[in-house]
């Protein structure tokens, strides 16, 4: 299979692990201000990290970001900016779950749950221009 179909398989199996942690983030703060709760959470950040380190570094190494360059050379600063993205993502993960694992988080669960939306919405907007990107230079349909 191509490099380009790969990461759009990949982001479709993302997109359905990234909508279950989407629920977390609509929970009421009573409920995520429970340790086992904030302890749970900090394991699905765990593996989302995995997980993502692995796509990320399937797109950097594969044929993916690099076919796209030599086909549409018009789209490399956006390739660079998606690229550096990737450290981010890992970090601002990082933090989450270090924030989920402190006995007593300055800002709650609130702030928990206002960081862990906003880091899903960047996480969809990232992986939606690389897919979108993919269909512009591949015309492909799904
Ligand atoms: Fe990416
Ligand atoms: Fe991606």
């Amino acid at each position: 299979m191509s490099g380009h179909r790969i990461i759009l398989e990949e982001h479709e199996r993302l997109d359905i692990l990234l909508r279950d942690l989407r629920t977390v983030s609509h929970w009421e703060t009573d409920i995520l201000q429970e340790r086992k709760v904030l302890l749970q959470l900090a394991r699905d950040l765990r593996s989302l990290q995995a997980r993502l380190r692995e796509h990320f570094s399937t797109e950097e190494t594969g044929a993916y970001m690099s076919e796209i360059s030599d086909r549409k050379p018009s789209a490399r600063a956006e390739l660079q900016a998606l690229h550096n993205e990737h450290g981010m993502f890992l970090d601002l993960l990082v933090s989450l779950e270090n924030a989920c694992l402190e006995e007593n988080h300055a800002g709650g669960a609130a702030a928990i749950r206002l960081r862990l939306g906003q880091l899903l919405d960047l996480l969809k907007l990232h992986e939606r221009r690389e897919t979108a990107l993919i269909h512009d230079v591949f015309d492909t349909l799904i």
